[in-house]
């Protein structure tokens, strides 16, 4: 940033007064020196948030939201800074241009290009030959409203439309390549999306970055294709819907999530806007951090099946950790909240949204399922599992809640059941040393060797790359029940060729064992962030563990061996084993 730009900043800064701003967005008023209203960042209900004209600053006494009149705005309405400086200007009649940085005039160019394709696609759906496009969205009940909200579009059949208009606009092949809009096959360069209804999609602040085609008059065999990561299509900073959702978010005080994308479109269509979807993904620590950031109640909608089930599962976890306040509703009858909506209707959809279940009490439910709390073993697995739920909250109140009602409905000692979250917070941790080239990447894996199974399992679930690596090392797993997992992860990738949590989640149900295992280890297993680095330090303690019984296994059979030359056999092998370790760069 540069100093003629930071003098704009002062400029109108001293010529906008940050109660007048504030006010546009908020009621306020005045008390003494200040000035104070209701605040936009937490869930609040009396006027805990000042405004002081004297130091130009806003200040919430509950939350701790506190800044600037850029501040203020970037927040409120969720956009960058500069967007925010530009927005204060215009209200106070003031001139301010955004002057880019080249690394964003560079994504500019990109941002651009997605514009003219939303454009070419958004035309396509209004002429002639979008008619059964159009009559497939209105058949499911979308209007033009809907249509403009969310920039429906359509791709036309033919080999290569975009690719043409692009090029007659001088685009280049290599920026088109770059933004995964066109690919090359044996009749030459052709466009990815074809013949498919295009439902952009958006960066936090609104920008279209990335597509999803869905089929309307065809067959397929994938019902929608997404854009590929690409130079501005971050799936992990996506969530869809998210800069509508924001705003609304904060007036409604609680924010709904659903699974797929014609569920928040669906959700928004009847009024409640602040909704976003995650595309059926297990979702990054980017996107939580978005969600959290909005200080508000978040709703959890997934299908009505069991990988809906296991999604919540594992959002609820990862939001817990972050002390989010969650609901949960499971809506029975129909499949998703599309259906739920179009079949019952938008008060019943809205009757569960006022009524959600706690985190804990959908997890009391989950736990419970296929046991018998009569018998001792199934009653101390289930605690168990409820102590290791509920020990990954922050939230002293809500683990003694929780812990009380255990104690009660089980007529157990409370003293006990809060020693035991204590304990196992406690558990001693193995730190695992990872020798990369020069840096030393240290990670945490939990003592017990499952953790270690179950957080690689978790990754191959979750990632390509890392599902490659697996293959690369070809381990053996040593647990049954593991390599049962790991088998079928293999079949899938065989099958598929790439790996999608949310599609894999619903092939494993049709193998129950696996799908044991696997809704465990989602349990279980906590991940922020899917990296190969640590993927590849989780491999290395699995290929230490498994050589670890190896070698006990052969030792133990060398002592037993009468035979010399056997004896030198097992020997070597063990040897050998060591040998191995030591040129993967381990010892
Ligand atoms: P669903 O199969 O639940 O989609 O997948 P849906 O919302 O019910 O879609 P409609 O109603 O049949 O049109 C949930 C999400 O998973 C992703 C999409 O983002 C979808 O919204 N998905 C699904 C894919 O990316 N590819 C697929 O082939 C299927
Ligand atoms: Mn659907």
């Amino acid at each position: 940033m540069n100093d003629n730009q930071n003098n704009d900043f002062h400029r109108i800064q001293n010529h906008a007064d940050i109660v007048e701003i504030i006010k546009s967005y908020v009621k306020l008023e005045s008390h003494g020196k200040n000035y104070f209203g209701v605040c936009p960042f937490h869930d609040d209900h009396s006027p805990s948030m000042s405004v002081s004209p004297e130091k130009q600053i806003y200040k919430c006494f509950v939350c701790g939201a506190t800044g600037n009149v850029f501040n203020f705005v970037q927040n409120y309405l969720n956009v960058s800074f500069l967007e925010a400086v530009k927005i204060v200007a215009d209200k106070i009649g003031e001139n301010f241009v955004i002057r880019e940085s080249s690394e964003n005039a560079k994504n500019n160019k990109y941002y651009e290009i997605m514009n003219l394709a939303t454009m070419f696609y958004q035309n396509n759906l209004r002429t002639e030959l979008g008619s059964e496009a159009r009559k497939y969205l209105y058949d499911r009940g979308l209007n033009d409203e809907i249509i403009k909200d969310f920039s429906i579009g359509l791709a036309l059949p033919e080999n290569n439309l975009l690719y043409k208009l692009l090029s007659s606009k001088n685009i280049s092949k290599k920026d088109m390549d770059e933004l995964g809009l066109v690919a090359d096959g044996e009749r030459g360069t052709y466009d990815l999306f074809r013949n498919r209804i295009i439902f952009p999609l958006k960066s936090p602040t609104g920008k279209v970055n990335g597509f999803s085609g869905r089929i309307y008059n065809s067959e397929s065999h994938s019902k929608y294709i997404n854009t590929k990561e690409t130079i501005i299509f971050k799936k992990r900073e996506n969530l869809y819907n998210y800069h509508l959702a924001a705003p609304a978010a904060r007036q409604e005080k609680f924010i709904v999530i659903c699974e797929g994308f014609m569920d928040a479109i669906r959700i928004y269509s009847v009024g409640i806007k602040n909704v976003v979807a995650t595309m059926g993904t297990a979702l990054a620590k980017e996107q939580i951090a978005l969600l959290k950031k909005l200080n508000v109640k978040v709703i959890i909608t997934m299908d009505n099946d069991n990988a809906g089930e296991l999604a919540t599962i594992a959002l609820g976890k990862s939001l817990m950790k972050e002390n989010v306040d969650i609901g949960v509703v499971r809506l029975t009858g129909k499949k998703d909240p599309d259906e739920y909506i179009l079949t019952y209707g938008v008060e019943a959809f809205k009757d569960n949204l006022r009524n959600p279940m706690s985190y804990p009490e959908f997890m009391e439910i989950v736990l419970k399922k296929n046991r018998n709390l009569s018998n001792p073993t199934d009653l101390t697995a289930y605690i168990n599992d409820v102590i290791d739920m509920i020990k990954d909250s922050n939230d002293e109140l809500l683990i003694d809640i929780t812990l009380n009602k255990l104690a009660d409905e089980y007529h157990l000692d409370r003293e006990l059941l809060k020693s035991k979250v204590k304990n196992e917070e406690q558990v001693e941790e193995v730190k695992v040393e990872v020798k990369k080239e020069d840096n030393t990447k240290e990670i945490k894996i939990n003592n017990k060797f499952n953790k270690a199974f179950m957080t690689m399992l978790y990754y191959m679930m979750n990632d390509t790359n890392c599902m490659r690596l697996f293959l690369h090392y070809n381990l053996d797993l040593p647990r049954c029940k593991y390599r049962l997992v790991s088998n079928n992860l293999i079949y899938y990738f065989e099958l598929n060729k790439e790996i999608d949590f949310a599609d894999y989640l619903t092939f494993s149900e049709n193998y129950p064992e696996v799908s044991k295992v696997v809704k465990e280890i989602i349990n279980q297993v906590h991940v922020d962030e899917i990296n190969e680095d640590d993927m590849e330090a989780v491999i290395g303690l699995v290929k230490e563990i498994i050589d670890r019984e190896k070698i006990k296994e052969l030792k133990a059979e060398m002592k037993n061996e009468l035979d010399v030359n056997r004896k030198k056999k097992l020997f070597e092998e063990i040897i050998e084993i060591k040998r191995g370790c030591v040129k993967d760069g381990r010892d």
